[in-house]
């Protein structure tokens, strides 16, 4: 921690993409070299029919293609969500496309889903070691049409269903036109449908039932929150990641980078994210669990979570401001955390 404390205004003189590069390949030079740990740290947690070695997860888009995996064991993450991938690579929208807000201890993005294709994160993750587990988020091409999305979620589900732990299908990214509409009931319900079906097929095919998991938007309002949560538990649906990056700008009006557009993350975000579980948890059946994500900085952050009904928590933007030794401080402050289920 002290180690990034020095490092971290050098990171934050560069551009944030040029930053983000340059850590994961000194993270996993670091991995390669045998540097970061081997046991994961914490507790393990049985959830989604699953045994999670922590429940500390990296959230998605952090390693969009897989590249990192081992390393982010290495730092102490009982599980790595990868993606979002699309059925074919995309370069994404055009730089600059990540902003810090260091005032708000924030970050805005518009990537856009740069990636390298479903197919060649899962050709990464085979014959992957079982720790720590991985998700994949999916997603839908660019130039995809909305009536059409169905289609690319299915394909992306196909090719990474063998190297997967757990699935889930990202409805929530504001940085692709159209996509967050998928989360209106009867377009969830259709979406939900059609990939559970495609589900039961591999299942069949690969003798093996990945848990899938849909990932929703901070800015549903109260009605559209209980439409989509119904709909949800409608489905053979293992799990709600909440909550993806907002667009509501009120917590950071004015600071520099605020009117970019794209997502919002990190601390503005923690307390809209926290509520949203606790609403989740009141309107999910027992069965469904919650991955609670948005602006975890520090153990008590992810506690809340865990208070508020999340399984298991994941963190982006606290690793950007806090560094790689977040992962354990929450691991370990979570071991002996009782979750009041
Ligand atoms: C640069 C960046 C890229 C992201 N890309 C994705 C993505 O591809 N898919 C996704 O579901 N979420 C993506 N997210 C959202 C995060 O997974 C997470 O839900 C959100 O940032 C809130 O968590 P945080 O406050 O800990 O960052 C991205 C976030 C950031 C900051």
């Amino acid at each position: 921690m002290t180690f990034y404390r020095l490092l971290r205004p050098l990171f934050f003189l560069l551009p944030p993409e040029v930053a983000h590069n340059l850590a994961l390949a000194g993270l996993s030079a670091a991995w390669r070299s045998g540097l970061l740990g081997k046991s994961p740290p914490g507790r393990p947690a049985d959830v989604i029919g699953l045994r999670f070695p922590n429940r500390v997860g990296l959230a998605a888009g952090m390693d969009k293609d897989a590249r990192h995996v081992g390393a982010w064991g290495g730092l102490g993450f009982g599980f790595v969500e990868v993606g979002t991938v699309t059925p074919r690579p995309q370069p994404g929208n055009a730089r600059p496309r990540l902003f810090r807000l260091p005032a708000a201890q924030a970050l805005i993005n518009r990537m856009g889903f740069n990636n390298s294709g479903a197919a060649e994160a899962a050709a990464r993750l085979a014959g992957r070691p079982a720790c720590p587990l991985v998700g994949v988020n999916i997603g839908k091409n660019a130039v995809t049409p909305k009536e059409k999305a169905a289609d690319d979620f299915r394909a992306a589900m196909r090719e990474v269903y063998g190297v997967a732990d757990y699935i889930a299908v990202n409805v929530s990214s504001p940085n692709t036109a159209g996509l967050r509409d998928l989360q209106a009931a009867s377009a969830l319900d259709a979406l939900l449908g059609a990939l559970c079906a495609e589900r039961e097929k591999l299942a069949a095919e690969q003798g093996r039932l990945v848990p899938l998991a849909v990932k929703l938007s901070p800015d549903l309002s109260h009605d559209e929150l209980e439409d989509a949560a119904r709909c949800v538990s409608a489905h053979p649906v293992a799990a709600v990641i909440a909550t993806n990056t907002t667009t509501d700008r009120s917590a950071v009006a004015g600071l520099p980078h605020a009117a970019e557009s794209g997502g919002l993350s990190g601390l503005p975000l923690r307390e809209v994210s926290t509520r949203m579980i606790g609403r989740l948890r009141s309107l999910l059946p027992d069965r469904m669990a919650i991955i609670g994500v948005g602006g975890i900085f520090c153990a008590e952050d992810a506690r809340e979570k865990i208070r508020a009904g999340a399984d298991l928590v994941q963190v982006y933007t606290g690793l950007v401001y806090r560094g790689p030794g977040l992962v354990r401080e929450l691991a370990e402050g979570l071991a002996d955390f009782e979750v009041s289920k």
